[in-house]
């Protein structure tokens, strides 16, 4: 990322048309012909030239060797072109970006906004990773054959943007969402550490408690459904607060997953709390229904 913002400090608003022309091409073609960038940018071939040999120097776009001179973008590139728009929006501040967290799918930075809020810029990697990654979105990818990376890494975005829009006004503890474009979603920063790495709770049942109230509230009021819940994507605070993270593979409670992803959610997390801190037999069929979640599951 370092190199990210190194490079899109260099860039110019030709430069960016010039990705953009890449991006806009790369819906038709695997590698984008030179005439095809020229003629989306309204810029001639020549000047498309000079400036591809400068992005390709920034590793931004790939060049194709062979029958004809096609470019692609670099997850770089793409990289750029987000900031680029999340920037204009006033969205981000002329770009800082502090590393603060690295999962398989995807990169957590924190930036700034123009007024100096502190906020989470998570940039989706999802072409990046193995087809068993690619399979968890099978629910509403479908059954497309070609899924480039950035049409996948968008749509992740995408979805965990609008999963966040439909619970955060139900005050299910997840990340504020703020805004999102192409492949990052920007949303406030949580503090805390996540719960694989056993932050020591004074009450590890309240806190287990607390996750399955925010669940059956994500269920019941916002009718959504994480799907990848687990240690990982639980962050807890000082004061035991608890926010849950990481919801581009949510589905809506009528999917026909549903039931059965919400099932292995709670058991994901009960199992971990019985053997990490102890929890005695809790008792999971009285819990679901005294949070009003038997309806939305079947044993
Ligand atoms: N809003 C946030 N505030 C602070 N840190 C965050 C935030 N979102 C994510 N992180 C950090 O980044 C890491 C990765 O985030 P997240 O779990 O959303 O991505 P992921 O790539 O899907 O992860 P995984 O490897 O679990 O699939 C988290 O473990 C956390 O440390
Ligand atoms: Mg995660």
């Amino acid at each position: 990322m370092r190199h990210v913002v190194k490079a899109f400090k260099r860039l110019k608003e030709q430069d960016f048309r010039i990705l953009n022309a890449i991006e806009r091409g790369m819906a038709h073609y695997m590698y984008v012909p030179v005439q095809e960038v020229a003629r989306l940018s309204n810029y001639s071939e020549n000047y498309v030239l000079t400036k591809l040999k400068f992005l390709n120097s920034l590793g931004l776009v790939q060049r194709r060797l062979g029958a004809y001179p096609g470019f692609i973008l670099t997850s770089r590139g793409y990289d750029c072109l987000a900031l680029n728009a999340l920037v204009k929006r006033g969205v981000l501040a002329a770009v800082t970006l502090k590393p603060i967290g690295v999962g398989k799918e995807s990169d957590v930075f924190e930036g700034l906004t123009p007024s100096g809020r502190r906020v989470a810029v998570k940039f989706h990697r999802l072409g990046r990773t193995s087809f068993r990654k690619t399979r968890r979105y099978r629910a509403y990818i479908g059954e497309r054959k070609h899924i480039s990376w950035l049409y996948q890494a968008r749509l992740a975005a995408e979805r965990e943007y609008t999963a966040l829009t439909l619970l955060f006004p139900h005050g299910v503890s997840v990340p504020e969402p703020i805004s999102w474009n192409r492949h990052v979603v920007v949303t406030s920063i949580i503090e805390g550490i996540p719960l694989y790495m056993k932050p020591e709770l004074s009450d590890p049942l309240e806190v287990f408690y607390s996750i399955i109230e925010n669940i059956s509230r994500a269920v019941i009021k916002a009718e959504v459904v994480h799907g990848d819940l687990n240690e990982y994507n639980v962050i807890v605070d000082s004061d035991e607060n608890i926010t849950i993270i990481d919801w581009p593979q949510w589905v809506p409670v009528h999917h026909p997953s549903a039931n059965m992803l919400l099932k292995r959610d709670l058991l994901v997390l009960y199992r971990f709390f019985r053997s990490k801190y102890k929890l005695k037999d809790i008792g999971m069929e009285d819990m679901v229904k005294k949070y009003g979640l038997e309806e939305y599951i079947c044993w």
